[in-house]
């Protein structure tokens, strides 16, 4: 097995939960693999360094306010405004600590693809980090061409197979429905990162078996090795530092605990556990129809409703929920996922929900808001199985109760829950035999071992 001491790395997370969550974990399993790591960083929802001790904290500034609130609407002009506004804050930062010591890698995530011509201009090797599926990326490239061709926005979102894409339908691409302006700047943006030349490879949050298909489309586009190194949650507890990682959070936001208390008090699978992730919402008129689906379903449920959307909600319709469920402005993901008491996931479908409920033998109502939750919502319902689609459902009380209703006590939840441990059990096995993590810490030493001969 090859360690790595004597390798300091900087990883650049971008400032949005669903990003940094997986850049601080493949940190934590370099770091077992013996690098030391820098984390360079925006100040703006800047990571809590005590939860990682190991770690140095760098900041760079970014020109966000503090009081800013990520939402479905601004998130991706965050991207666009990082890209435009830090190639000198960060350029400054790199060459400080380059002054100090010598740096094996930078490891970066395709939103900031900014960060691949300053580490070029500073001779630092680097790393691709991307935190999606590999389908997806595979759509965006295919959006890149449609743009280059003329052909966005798209108008069409039917239900027929894009041909090169299969089953990917229309109505699955990673479309922004924000307008036409997001999804423009995303595919710009998208494009542009597929344009960055990251010199020792790509690594992706995914696994190997679930996607073969489209990684090896994917090898064939970039010209480095393509690494598939996921469920990164699964490996990060898997690898060396075990004990200590378990008490890694990688959360912006405080997790409630009352909520495992509350499963702990619950039947094995009642619980469906209702989260959209860090960015997407309901708007307040369908927030109360959630509540009255879910309460008139009989069901138990754990619903996240972020601080910033829990206001909206009357006092009337936190009281109806309080019968049978449970609100929580953020919960400890993974653990309620965990939970003998969850049977079902109604989610949006980000990638690291997706990966994290599959990964603990969870099936899912999945409802995508925007971008690749359409892509893996496909993939969880269509491919693998382990999901009900629920994208064409209306948010409204009588339709949520059906679909509850569907996932937790039909025959057709039941069939979903026993092929979700069977997933869950076969992902263990891939993570187990997954050899990428050497093949990266291989490319990372060698080309150091190279530069300095
Ligand atoms: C965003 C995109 O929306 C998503 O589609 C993309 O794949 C990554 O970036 P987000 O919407 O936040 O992420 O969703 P997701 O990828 O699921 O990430 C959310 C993370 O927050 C998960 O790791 C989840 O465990 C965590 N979480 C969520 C909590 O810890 N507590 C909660 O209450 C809710």
């Amino acid at each position: 097995m090859i360690m790595a001491s004597n390798h300091r790395l900087i990883v650049i997370p971008p400032p949005l939960q669903g990003h940094m969550t997986p850049m601080l974990q493949l940190a934590t399993i370099l770091y077992s693999k013996g690098f030391s790591i820098t984390v360079v960083h925006t100040k703006f929802n800047s990571p809590d360094p005590t939860n990682h001790p190991d770690f140095t904290f760098v900041p760079f500034h970014d020109g966000l306010p503090n009081s800013y609130t990520v939402s479905s609407k601004n998130f991706i002009h965050i991207s666009s405004h990082l890209n435009t506004n830090c190639v000198t804050p960060l350029k400054e930062v790199l060459v400080r600590i380059i002054k100090e010591e010598k740096i094996s890698c930078v490891i970066y995530d395709g939103l900031m693809h900014f960060i691949d011509s300053v580490a070029r201009e500073l001779n630092l090797p680097t790393i691709l980090f991307r935190t999606t599926c590999a389908t997806n990326y595979l759509s965006y490239h295919w959006l890149s061409m449609l743009q280059r061709n003329g052909y966005l926005p798209l108008q069409d979102f039917s239900m027929e197979m894009v041909e090169g894409l299969e089953p990917l339908r229309f109505k699955d691409l990673p479309i922004f429905n924000l307008g036409e302006s997001a999804t423009d700047i995303m595919v710009k943006q998208v494009t542009e990162s597929f344009s960055v030349k990251p010199s020792l490879g790509v690594i992706f949050n995914t696994i190997e078996f679930l996607e073969s298909s489209s990684l090896q489309k994917l090898r064939k586009l970039y010209k480095v090795g393509v690494f598939s190194i996921g469920p990164l949650h699964m490996c990060m507890a898997s690898s060396e530092t075990q004990e200590k990682n378990n008490n890694c959070s990688t959360s912006l936001m405080k997790e409630d605990y009352s909520c495992i208390t509350w499963l702990n008090e619950q039947e094995p699978c009642s619980v469906l556990y209702v989260s959209l992730g860090s960015i997407a919402s309901w708007e307040e008129k369908e927030l109360i129809e959630v509540a009255y689906g879910l309460t008139n379903s009989e069901q138990r449920f754990l619903w996240v409703i972020r601080p910033e959307t829990i206001e909206s909600i009357p006092e009337e319709v936190k009281s109806a929920t309080r019968k049978k469920g449970r609100i929580v402005t953020w919960a400890p993901q993974r653990e309620v996922l965990a939970h003998r008491a969850v049977g079902g996931f109604w989610s949006h479908c980000g990638w690291n929900s997706t990966l994290e409920s599959m990964c603990f033998g969870v099936p899912m109502m999945c409802q995508p808001c925007f971008g690749d939750q359409r892509v893996n919502a496909r993939l969880v319902s269509n491919v693998w199985k382990v999901g009900i689609e629920c994208s064409e459902m209306r948010i409204k009380r009588d339709e949520v109760e059906g679909a509850v209703r569907r996932m937790m006590v039909s025959e057709e939840g039941k069939l979903m829950r026993e092929k979700a441990v069977l997933m869950k059990d076969k992902i263990k096995i891939s993570v187990r035999d997954n050899d990428a993590l050497n093949g990266i810490v291989h490319a990372i030493v060698m080309s150091s071992s190279n530069s300095s001969a």
